[in-house]
């Protein structure tokens, strides 16, 4: 799909790889809705006729507000970028269900939820996309962050059914599946701080303007999934073939990090 002129919808836009894509997508052309609790960063993103609405995608009202205002103001909804999520670094076996259940409403239900209100406008006009960004947390079981795996795991899932279910409809999904970006990510994530050697395991890191390029990019080619940096693919490809020496390997990495 051509970004030029289309209407995209992003949340988590106020800092990190939203306000990133915002900014590529900004610059192909798009008109932009972004949305995050952050107002005075999120002002900072997007030219004068980008629409900001200040709120946490968690709350029901603030979703329905989001989409109303979109249509309102641009007559409809092109692309939509389930960006906003957050992380949990704790082992499965002891996190708090507190934490568990927000991280899901934020990287699961909040993508669900915002794909179902924005589909009807979709259809109506037989085009669209709707991207999810997930981890390559989410192809692979990564057990210091085994409940963030999960909600990936999960939004990767969806994206698969949801593809199924609405190519008749001329809508695309795409899942994206980042490693490491710099970004505020790890402060911002829920429970512990993450173990030493995966704190410093930024081998291959990326920034938040390379993972969006390669966001803007896949929507253009309309993938299925990207995987960035593509090394990536090497950890997914392992997981399948070898799994019981990968989860071997990341089970010593948990260890030494327990153990830091
Ligand atoms: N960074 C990485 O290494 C990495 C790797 C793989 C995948 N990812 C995924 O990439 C996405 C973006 O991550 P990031 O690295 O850019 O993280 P980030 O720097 O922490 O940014 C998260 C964004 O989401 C917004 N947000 C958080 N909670 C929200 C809520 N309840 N309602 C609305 N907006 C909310 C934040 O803004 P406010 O605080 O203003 O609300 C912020 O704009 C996430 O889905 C993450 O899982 C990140």
């Amino acid at each position: 799909m051509q970004i030029q002129g289309k209407v995209a919808l992003i949340t988590g836009a106020s800092e990190g790889i939203g306000a990133a894509c915002a900014r590529r997508f900004e610059a192909r052309g798009a008109r932009l809705s972004i949305v995050a609790r952050n107002a005075e960063k999120l002002g900072a993103v997007g030219g004068p006729g980008t629409l900001r609405t200040a709120g946490d995608i968690t709350s029901e009202p603030v979703r329905q507000s989001v989409v109303e205002r979109t249509v309102e103001q641009f007559g409809g909804i092109d692309i939509l970028v389930n960006n906003a999520g957050i992380g949990l670094y704790a082992p499965a076996w002891k996190a708090s269900l507190t934490d568990a259940r927000r991280l899901l409403e934020l990287n699961l239900f909040a993508p669900l939820a915002l794909a179902q209100q924005v589909v009807p406008y979709m259809r109506e006009r037989k085009r669209g996309a709707i991207v999810n960004i997930s981890s390559i947390a989410g192809k692979v079981t990564l057990p210091w962050f085994t409940l963030y795996s999960v909600s990936k795991f999960a939004l990767g899932s969806l994206t698969d059914g949801l593809r199924s279910e609405l190519k008749q409809d001329g809508i695309h999904l795409m899942v994206v599946c980042p490693g490491y970006v710099e970004t505020a990510f790890q402060a911002h994530a829920l429970g512990d701080r993450p173990p030493k050697p995966i704190a410093k395991g930024r081998r291959f890191a990326i920034s938040a303007e390379e993972c969006a390029e390669a966001v803007a990019r896949g929507v253009e080619r309309e993938a299925r999934t990207v995987v960035v940096p593509r090394i990536g693919w090497v950890l997914v490809a392992l997981s399948r073939l070898f799994p019981a020496a990968v989860e071997s390997g990341l089970a010593a990495i948990n260890r030494s990090g327990a153990s830091a």
